[in-house]
This record gives C-alpha cells, structure tokens and sequence, in this order.
C-alpha cells in the first residue's frame, strides 16, 4: 500500500491505496463517485473522463497515485451547489444525450475544452471532443451545445 494525498471535488483526502488502483476505480470503489461511467478501459472511449488540476483525463488508464497532490474534479463537483455549470445547462437545453453513459465525460471534457478556448469554432469542438464517444446521439447536439455555452458565463470556470 502507498500514501496517497489529494483533492477530489475541493475535498482534501489523505489516506493508503495499492499502487495498481487506476483512478477510476479509487473514485467509484473508495469514494463512492459513481457519476464518472467506464466503457472501454483502455483510454480510447472517454467515458472516465475527469478534470485533474483543470485538464481532462482518462481516469481508467491512470493510476490514482499518479495523482498525488493534484486536484481532481468529477461531474459530482462540476455543479456549484444547485446552479448547474453552463455546460450541464447547455447540454439539458439542446437534449444533447440519449441513455447519458456518455455525458458525464462529454461534459468534463467540454468544460476543460471551453475553459482553454471559451468561443471554438465547430471545427474545433468536434476535434476537441473526438476522444469521446457517443453510440446514440450523432453528435449534433453535443456540438450544438458545446457552441451555445457563451464565453462571458465562463468568469466562473474551475
Ligand atoms: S473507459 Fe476510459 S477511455 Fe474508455
Ligand atoms: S448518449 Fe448514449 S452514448 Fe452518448
């Protein structure tokens, strides 16, 4: 077992990990945060991503003590008490999911994407979000959405 220090969702923790843990699995089997959904495991689907120190990661194929003295974000901590991120409210406006195993990592991704460049440009969303898959909504509405979130809401990106 090895120490492990870090910040999940502002919340400092401190406690002893096997060293083989990936970071999705400390987040859903210690943490309990199950909002942060596997598919693929092996990095290539997106549906694990999280935000660690603000960049969009693949929690499967990290492992938690990679993490150490980061502060990592999940969709449980996107939301500042009951106002949704403008992100989340985007994707609700445009019905931008269909069964949502997607969206938890859509979302995080998007929300890193948008903090780094707050008006992209289709084209870039699309390359943006190119390491998240979707099985169900084609993608249009995901864009959409992406596109409507308007750069002067984002003064209170995390
Ligand atoms: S579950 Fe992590 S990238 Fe697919
Ligand atoms: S909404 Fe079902 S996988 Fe994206």
């Amino acid at each position: 077992m090895e120490n492990l220090s870090l910040k999940v969702n502002g919340e400092h923790i401190e406690t002893t990990i096997n060293p083989a843990t990936t970071l999705k699995k400390f987040l859903s089997a210690h943490l309990g945060l199950t909002g942060t959904k596997e598919g693929c495991g092996e990095g290539l689907c997106g549906g694990c991503t999280v935000r660690a120190d603000g960049k969009a990661v693949k929690s499967c194929i990290i492992l938690a003590l990679q993490m150490n003295g980061k502060s990592i974000q999940t969709i449980e901590g996107l939301a500042q008490g009951e106002e949704l991120d403008p992100v989340q409210e985007a994707f609700l406006d445009h019905g931008a999911f269909q069964c949502g195993y997607c969206t938890p990592g859509m979302i995080m991704a998007s929300r890193s994407f948008l903090d780094e460049n707050p008006a992209p440009s289709e084209k870039e969303v699309r390359h943006a979000l190119s390491g998240n898959l979707c099985r169900c909504t084609g993608y249009n509405k995901i864009v959409k959405a992406v596109l409507s979130v308007e750069p002067k809401k984002e003064t209170a990106a995390k």
